[in-house]
């Protein structure tokens, strides 16, 4: 039998819901970071992923009786967590503490019997739950509650952000309300362990790896799913099963060695294809055919095979997601993990960038259409390079965490390197003590007035430098260091972000000099730069054509005393 990993306290009976003493697993993932130790990366992966294979995804009917449903299920072992949520139907998550637990479950179950369709025969971990007997369950009974998976409503999150304390206090009730929770991170992972068991039908041994917003910590609630086909494992001699080969025939495990030795090496017959890039097309198609005909759950499948990267975008009907799979993307994930670690190491960065993500998303500066929009990846970027910028800085620059890094961190892909330090512990706490609203009001001011028609944000040296090419805005890959990751972004859409930026920043000074109060009934703060364009309350309206007054003025007396720097007056800043 597996060992159960130690953070479990399995209890043998039906383990209660969330809320118990028990440590989440990814502290950094779900922002309960003050009080637990923070975990690797590829420690929290592993994790959650092993967890993932010990679950299941079950549709029921509304009015299930919990703890009958918690009896029922727990014949075929412990369970450690279970919780239901709502998605077009009432679904239950239920993680056994043993793996066995879910194949003794599945011997159990029967496929459907429709008289008037086909099923196609697949046994996946997403089950359906009938009741035999309706007259049975009823009545004195009151049916489970649910888990919200969704973010809240715009009117319900500016009551919110009115009735909060500070601007400080805004920008962590923001994060506590978007980001998502434990429940959404185990679904997140549960449906790509999912679409892997679809995927091995193919390819045995493939993993579906998590990347983007949904493990690197800044995911809102209601963000895509990015995961990736990860075949390299299979590549990978399975050096675990000729061990227990070599014991059950008593042959000393030195024949291990014997294999490989002498002027045999032994490798697999495979079909060859031009490129790896038409690899990953036919790899993909395959797999979308997979999950259009017999993915339970996957609908709306999309081949998407001739973008730069070649995707397939479906959505998962049970957990609402929707989501983009990838082929070996490990470069991505790469990104993830720094990412993670940027999101864990001052409890500022998340707050903040979720402020400006949700700031983009309320203007329309980001869509989910792609474009010349910027994107959610890039604005995260820009933040961690302003708040490398500062001084003392908060971040650390990338080549910094390179220089901390030791040989297990060596990391090269596709002959970039990406290494860098990937023990949070040995990374210095920054002594920058900077409120949250002196920064996003500073993170206006500075990429109101940055010089991008010269410079580019580079986060690999915590400084700006000039761009290698035209674009708009040039932001450098961290690590395919030749390439721009907004490269999309149009100047007219620039503008308009640094138009917005000027004006927010103007909107927070305002604020400063002690206008409006907190307990006043008009949006404040955060609350007043996250309304959409037009629906500003009058007293904001007033306030935006100010600055415009103001900047005549300024113009005026530049001109009047023919002294001023008549460019730098026209910001009005
Ligand atoms: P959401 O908007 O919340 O989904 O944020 P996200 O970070 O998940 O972004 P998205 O889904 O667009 O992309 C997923 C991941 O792909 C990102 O986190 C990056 O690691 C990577 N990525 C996205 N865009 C680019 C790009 O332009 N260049 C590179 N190199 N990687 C990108
Ligand atoms: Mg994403």
């Amino acid at each position: 039998q597996r060992s159960i990993p130690r953070h479990f306290s399995c209890p043998g009976t039906v383990a209660a819901n969330f809320g118990s003493e028990e440590q989440p697993l990814g502290s950094a993932e779900t922002g309960s970071e003050d009080k637990i130790p923070k975990k690797r990366f590829s420690e929290v992966q592993k994790e959650r992923r092993e967890q993932a294979q010990r679950t299941v995804l079950i549709h029921c009917p509304n009015n299930i009786n919990e703890k009958k449903f918690l009896k029922y299920l727990s014949q075929h072992g412990p369970i450690n967590k279970h919780f239901f949520y709502e998605s077009f139907g009432f679904y239950a998550v239920v993680e056994f503490c043993q793996k066995d637990s879910v194949n003794s479950l599945q011997s159990e179950a029967h496929t459907p019997n429709k008289s008037t369709e086909s099923a196609i025969p697949f046994k996946s971990r997403f089950l359906n739950l009938k009741l035999k007997n309706l007259s049975n369950q009823i009545p004195e009974q009151l049916s489970a509650q649910t888990n919200n998976q969704s973010p809240p409503s715009s009117k319900k999150l500016f009551e919110l952000l009115n009735y909060a304390e500070s601007i400080d206090d805004q920008l962590y009730t923001l994060l506590k309300t978007f980001q998502l929770t434990e429940e959404n991170v185990r679904l997140r992972h549960l449906t790509c362990s999912l679409i892997e068991d679809i995927a091995a039908a193919y390819f045995p041994g493939c993993v579906i790896r998590p990347f983007g917003s949904s493990v690197n910590t800044f995911g809102k609630l209601g963000c895509d799913l990015d995961m990736f086909l990860d075949l390299d494992e299979i590549g990978k001699p399975n050096v675990h099963k000729v061990i227990i080969i070599s014991f059950a025939r008593c042959i000393s495990s030195t024949s291990l060695h014997v294999r490989n030795a002498g002027n045999f090496l032994m490798e697999f017959q495979m079909k060859n294809v031009p490129s790896e890039r038409i690899a990953t097309q036919k790899i993909l198609s395959v797999i979308g055919e997979c999950l259009d005909n017999f993915g339970p759950g996957c609908v709306g499948v999309q081949k998407i095979l001739n973008a730069r990267c070649p995707l397939v975008r479906f959505s998962h009907q049970a957990s609402g997601f929707q989501c983009d799979l990838t082929t070996n993307n490990s470069i991505a994930l790469k990104s993830s993990e720094l990412l993670y670690i940027y999101g864990s190491l001052d409890a500022r960065v998340r707050a903040l960038v979720f402020s400006v993500r949700c700031w983009a998303r309320a203007h329309s500066l980001t869509s989910s259409i792609p474009g010349a929009w910027i994107t959610n990846f890039s604005l995260t970027m820009m933040v961690i390079f302003f708040l490398q910028r500062r001084s003392p800085p908060i971040l650390p620059t990338l080549d910094s965490l390179k220089s901390l890094a030791d040989a297990e961190d060596r990391c090269i892909l596709d002959g970039n390197n990406c290494t860098f330090i990937r023990d949070l512990y040995k990374i210095k706490p920054s002594g920058n003590t900077e409120t949250l609203e002196l920064l996003l009001k500073e993170f206006f001011e500075y990429f109101g007035n940055f010089a991008f028609n010269k410079n580019s944000i580079n986060i690999r040296q915590g400084r700006e430098q000039n761009k290698p090419d035209s674009s708009p805005l040039y932001i450098q890959n961290p690590f395919e260091t030749s390439l721009n990751i907004s490269k999309n972004v149009s100047q007219s859409q620039l503008q308009k972000f640094v138009e917005l930026a000027r004006d927010s920043a103007w909107i927070l000074e305002q604020e400063d000099k002690g206008q409006p109060s907190p307990s006043s009934k008009q949006p404040w703060g955060l609350a007043a730069l996250l309304l959409p364009p037009g629906a500003a309350s009058p007293s904001l309206s007033k306030k935006k054509k100010k600055p415009m007054a103001e900047k005549v003025k300024g113009l005026l007396a530049a001109i009047k005393s023919n002294s001023a720097d008549i460019s730098k007056g026209s910001r009005g800043k």
